[in-house]
Formats: structure tokens, sequence, C-alpha cells
């Protein structure tokens, strides 16, 4: 799910996020792969936490936004989570 997130509450500033749900925690990460700029909505998740993007392999940890192989060089921007009953606040 890609949702969107407003650096200091600026819309015209807006940063897709992608939110996922692994294993009942919610992570939110960059959700446009820095390999190329696109999309990691469509992307794989592995039973041990990594997703796959979709395009060109580029493979991340949920959990870190780490880079852990593929093309891209960069890290994804990790979002702090809190969850506080059935409502998540993302933040930087
Ligand atoms: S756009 Fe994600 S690996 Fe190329």
């Amino acid at each position: 799910m890609v949702e969107y997130f407003f650096p200091n509450g600026k819309p015209w500033e807006r940063e897709p996020v992608l939110v996922i749900n692994w294993k009942g925690k919610i992570y939110a990460l960059q959700a446009t792969c820095p390999h190329a700029g696109l999309s990691l909505e469509e992307g794989f998740i592995t039973d041990d936490g990594k997703i796959t993007c979709a395009w060109h392999g580029s493979v991340f940890d949920i959990r870190t936004g780490k880079r852990v192989d593929g093309p891209a060089t960069r890290d994804l921007k990790v979002y702090k989570v809190i969850e506080n009953g059935d409502e998540v606040i993302i933040s930087e």
C-alpha cells in the first residue's frame, strides 16, 4: 500500500510512503526504489523480511531499509511508525 507523507505539513512536498504489514507489525519505507525511481508497490515480500523490487531485482530489508542486493546503490528511507490501536502514525 502506498500512502503519502507530507514533510512539515506541506502537501506540495509530498513523499510516497510504502506501508507494509509484515508479521503483524507495520513498517513505513520510501516507496520509490533508489535504483531507477520506480514504485516498490509491486515488490515481493519474503518470509525473512526483505522486499524485492519488481523492476530490476534490488532487495531491501523491510525493518532497516538497508540495501541487501541488486543494482540499487542506496538504502531506503525509513519512517517512524507508532501504532495506537487502529490508528497508525507515520513521521520522519
Ligand atoms: S527500479 Fe528497483 S531495481 Fe531498478
